[in-house]
Formats: structure tokens, sequence, C-alpha cells
């Protein structure tokens, strides 16, 4: 059933909190990459263009002791907000108690105020990880604030703690609103709804390093996919199950039979590399070949290789639906990154085809190559996004009321 999203409230006059996912790169007080804050834009301006106040809620980093809050506090995340917004954001440096209250008692319609780490909440009182744990008190509390509750956290929609899933479950309780963001409903439109009722031909791009991460996205994505078509170290496990020689490369012995299965399950869809780009070490500067789909005993595969590349893009041509997962090699270093920067290129170029890339690696090389306004949607999703693929109900997204 369809959701209740933010748009469906009337926030007029009233005090709406919203649950983000602030978990961003920084070092230094100094912001690495603020996409998932430019991300939550549009909820959060549609709650304060329409005459709401609101509260947002997030964690930052994983909070084990006093230690990390000086680095783990969402201060800086809430000046970069100001910026973007273009208005002045409060920031509370706390989420429980008399200082958040009084916060929130001033706050005028069109306000913004960005309440402390929840995850300080792991190691600040005597009952245990309050937030990671889902203390319901907590959930209920913060419910408490607020007159309606936003998820647009699709980041931490795989995690069931209290800012995200108990608050979701005690407003409901209360017989208020939990509706998801507009980000929240885009991840759901497009890692959710295109990827399990895709438009054919139907095109899954698998990398990175290990099969045994990638498992239950392959067993769910098989019968869907026209075509899986795999790169990266998780390759070479699959090579090794059809016999071939993987010389020195990655490999996950004890996954071999499980490639076999995946391979005879797959009839056909899965495509492997037909040659590789191979170095007698994990260096940008070893000496390195293209070989084909036997690797030489002293060397390793780092990339795919050209004609796989092209191999890959012949497919690719004709996809309606792509989505995209790990990248084709070591991208992180230049002498092997063709492979992941080819397949990237091939994606933009595509006309008329839903394209979707989730996790990281992917997402740094779509930015790498600036192709990220070509791509239909990028998830904001680590976890999240390859549980999804998983075809796995995610905590953070069941809690949401239905329209
Ligand atoms: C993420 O970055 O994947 C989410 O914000 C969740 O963070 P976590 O893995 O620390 O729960």
């Amino acid at each position: 059933m369809a959701k209740l999203i933010v748009s469906d409230l009337d926030v007029k006059d009233k005090k709406v909190l919203v649950r983000v996912d602030f978990n961003v790169p920084i070092k230094d007080g100094v912001i690495g990459d603020d996409n998932r804050i430019v991300a939550a834009l549009p909820t959060i301006k549609y709650i304060i263009e329409n005459g709401g106040k609101a509260i947002l809620l997030s964690h930052l980093g994983r909070v084990k002791s006093d230690d990390d809050k000086k680095e783990l506090s969402l201060k800086p995340v809430a000046e970069r907000l100001s910026e973007l917004l273009k208005k002045p954001v409060t920031f509370v440096p706390a989420n429980e108690g008399q200082e958040v209250e009084d916060a929130i008692n001033k706050m005028q319609d069109g306000d913004v105020i960005v309440l402390e780490n929840t995850r300080f909440q792991d190691i600040d009182n005597d009952f245990g990880k309050r937030e990671s744990k889902n203390d319901p008190k907590l959930g209920e509390y913060w419910a408490s604030l607020g007159d309606m509750y936003v998820n647009d956290a699709f980041g931490t929609a795989h995690r069931s703690h209290a800012s995200n899933v108990g608050i979701a479950e005690a407003m409901k309780k209360a017989d208020k609103p939990a509706a998801a963001g507009y980000l929240m409903e885009k991840e759901i439109k497009f890692l959710g709804d295109a990827v399990a009722n895709p438009v054919h031909p139907f095109v899954t791009i698998l990398g990175g390093a290990k099969v045994s991460d990638k498992i239950d996205v392959i067993t769910n994505l098989i019968p869907k996919s026209d075509h899986i078509l795999i790169g990266g170290g998780m390759a070479y496990t699959f090579l090794a199950a059809q016999g071939h020689n993987i010389g020195k490369s990655l490999f996950e012995p004890d996954k071999v039979d499980l490639a076999k299965q995946l391979l005879k399950e797959a009839d056909g869809k899965i495509v492997l590399p037909v040659d590789n780009l191979a170095a007698t070490e994990f260096s940008n500067d070893a000496s390195r070949e293209v070989v084909g789909d036997d690797i030489p005993d002293n060397m390793m595969g780092l990339d795919i290789g050209p004609k796989t590349v092209e191999k890959f893009k012949e497919i690719l041509k004709d996809a309606k639906t792509v989505v995209w997962n790990g990248p084709m090699g070591a991208f992180e270093m230049s002498n092997f990154a063709n492979g992941t920067l080819e397949v990237g290129k091939a994606l933009a170029e595509l006309k008329d085809a839903t394209t979707i890339i989730g996790g990281g690696d992917s997402t740094a090389a779509a930015k790498q190559l600036g192709i990220a306004p070509k791509i239909t949607h990028i998830s904001t999703g680590g976890g999240a996004s390859l549980q999804y693929l998983e075809g796995k109900e995610l905590p953070g997204i069941a809690c949401i009321s239905d329209k």
C-alpha cells in the first residue's frame, strides 16, 4: 500500500519532527560531502514554506565514548544547513530535556532547529544504548515533542532505532501521522518499485570486492533481471567457479560452490569478464597487462578489460532499467579505474532508461565522472540500499503510516 507522504500533511502552525540522515563525513569540523544534507532540503523546505516548524533529528557516526562527542556533534551540520537554506537554523546541543523543550516552545512558523546527535543517547545515561536499542520510552519522549512526524532518513532505514522506528510507532499510537519525506519517497520509487517491477530489458551491474556482500542481492535480482553484469573483485570467485585460473586475484574459496549454484540458477543471465587488466601487485604503479579470462599465476585481476567493457556496453545499450552497485575494479587507483568509469559513462548515455546507482563507490565514480545529473536516481543509502536491493522490508520504511 502507498505510504503517507509529507505533501499529504497540513503542516501549518504544526511542530513537525523530521528524522533526516545527516550522517555525513566530518573531519575537524569540516564536512567532506554534504550530499545527504542537500538531499533533505525538499522536505525541510516544504515544511517551512507551508508555515510549519521543522525539528530535525539525526545520528552522526558511531558514538562509543564521551571522547567521540566533540567530533560527532551535529553543530557543523546545522551551520551547513543554514547556508543551504539561506536562513538561520538553531542548533540545540541536547536532544532531551528542558533546553530542547524551551527551544521548541520558542519556535515561530517557518523556523528550523537541529537537535544534537541522537546517538549521544547511547552513552549518556544508565539505561544502555537507548537510541540504537530502540528504547520505547525514548521514542515516546521524542514523539511527545511534535504534532507530526516525517521520516526522510532513507540511509538509516535498515536500522530499527528510537529516532526512526520508535518515534514513528509512538506517533501512530498517539494517533498522529508518521509520513515519508520526499527523499524517502524517491528512494522507495526507484530502489524499491522500479527494481521490484522493472521495465525490461532490466540490467543489473554488480561489482565490489566480495561475493559474500552481494549474495542476497544476486538471489533477489536473478528472476527480475534480463542480464546481471559482474565485475570487480567478486568476479574472480565466479571465474574460479567456472574453472578459470585466477592467479593471485581476490577470491573467496568458501563461496565457489555458491557461485556455481548462482551461475546455474541464473541460467545464462550472469555475464562475467572475458578479459581483465591484471597487475603483479595491488599498486597503481605495478606492471600491468590485459589478459583473457585466465589470469597468469603471478598476477591479479584489478579491472575489467576492454573487450568486457565493449560487451557490457553492448548489453546496456538496449536497457530500459539499470541498477548499478559496486565498482568494476580497484577504481581508487587511476590505472585501474577505466572499467568503472566506462560503465558509468555508458549509463549516462542511455536515453529513455531509468538508471539507478546505489552504494558509496559507484556513487563516488559517478561524481568523479560528473555524470550524476544524467543518472535518474543516485541513492543516499549505503547499507540501506543494499538491503533494499535484497528485497528486504526495511524497518524505517515499514513503520511509516499507509495512506
Ligand atoms: C549509513 O551511513 O549507512 C547510515 O547513516 C547508517 O549508519 P550506521 O551504519 O552507523 O547505522
